[in-house]
């Protein structure tokens, strides 16, 4: 590890109205760090990010491809690289959507949350995460049984905080209500949120604020949509390119594309490229924590912590940006 000032190039913001700081920046698993991918640049990707005072490291039990093998990665790269920095690190895993076969692999039961957390620690090789989340809200699952196992997670040690991630409004503030009943809290929600999909400013961000949630936003980025990326057809080593990657090249449509270049000169005369003002745009509400982003090169990285150096919109900018998402 090469950077000893790590910690004074990023900001770190407070979650919610707990205790814990965390990046305003934050690097996600799903996508470049399977078994179908190389190590030697997940490792650079990882080490870029931490040197780059990047100190959250978002994973799921079925990050992959193969599901399970994005968590091996980052237990392999923990170990050779990580290992007396644990404690600066918060890491987080999830369980939620389907991960084995049959009917304990997938939901919300108490069954499937506790045991998949223990296979992510396994994976991992490490004995607890910082978060974990109920992956997603589970309509057949009494949200007082998937509550009382992110609860259970907690107390037996195997996570320090629970999280939940795209729960709608009221059924936030339900599993707020049921982990408090615990005498245990609601840390955070991972919701989507970029310039493309804006759900969250209908109810979420105003309830997350009444309970003292963090919010930390997944695909800021849209996937990769809202940067240069896409403006010349889709490359093949892109997500939409590839048969392992979860965007379609059908969402890469020619209205999306006409609304990204027209941000891209916005984003010009703020002298940032599409990708640093899109990430700007999702921290502009000091309610989101943290933006998640994703990436397949230490470059990207290294590009998107200089968001950093430009946050602040004027209202005109904000207005021409309104004008064209409409
Ligand atoms: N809770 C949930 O249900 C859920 C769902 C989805 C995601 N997530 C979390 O959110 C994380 C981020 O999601 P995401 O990867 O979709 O985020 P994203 O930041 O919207 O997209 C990341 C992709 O954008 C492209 N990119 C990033 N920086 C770039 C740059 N400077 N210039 C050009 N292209 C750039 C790369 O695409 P290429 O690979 O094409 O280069 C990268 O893989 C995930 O890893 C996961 O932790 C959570």
């Amino acid at each position: 590890m090469s950077n000893l000032n790590r910690y004074s190039g990023m900001q770190y913001n407070r979650c919610g109205q707990s205790g814990l700081m965390l990046p305003a920046l934050s690097l996600g698993l799903w996508h470049n760090f399977g078994g179908v991918d190389t190590l030697e640049n997940s490792r650079a990707m990882i080490i870029k990010a931490f040197d780059l005072g990047i100190t959250h490291f978002d994973l799921a039990n079925n990050y992959g491809p193969p599901a399970g093998s994005a968590e091996e990665t980052f237990g392999k790269i923990l170990k050779s690289d990580l290992t007396t920095h644990r404690d600066e690190l918060i890491i987080s895993s999830k369980a939620g959507y389907r991960m084995w076969d049959g009917p304990y692999g997938d939901g919300g039961s108490r069954k499937y949350l506790l045991a998949s957390l223990d296979q992510s620690l396994k994976r991992m090789g490490i004995d607890y995460v910082d978060i974990f989340y109920s992956h997603r809200f589970d309509p057949d699952t009494p949200l007082d049984e998937t509550m009382a196992a992110l609860d259970y997670a907690v107390r037996s040690g195997k996570a320090l905080y629970a999280g939940i991630s795209s729960y709608r409004p009221q059924q936030t503030l339900e599993a707020s209500k049921i982990l408090k009943s615990l005498n245990n809290r609601c840390l955070i929600h991972q919701p989507s949120y970029n310039m493309l999909d804006r759900w969250i400013e209908d109810g979420l961000l105003d309830a997350l604020e009444a309970e003292g949630i963090g919010c930390i936003a997944f695909c800021p980025l849209a996937q990769g949509m809202l940067t240069d990326k896409y403006l010349k057809g889709i490359p093949k080593d892109s997500r939409a390119g590839k048969p392992t990657g979860f965007l379609r090249p059908q969402q890469v449509t020619k209205q999306v594309i006409s609304k990204v270049t027209a941000l891209r000169k916005i984003a010009r005369q703020r002298e940032q490229s599409l990708a640093q003002m899109a990430l700007a745009w999702v921290l502009r509400d000091n309610r989101v924590t943290s933006a998640l982003i994703g990436a397949s090169s230490p470059g990207q990285i290294e590009e998107n912590v200089k968001t950093l150096k430009n946050l602040k919109f004027t209202e005109k900018e904000l207005t021409q940006i309104e004008n064209i998402l409409k």
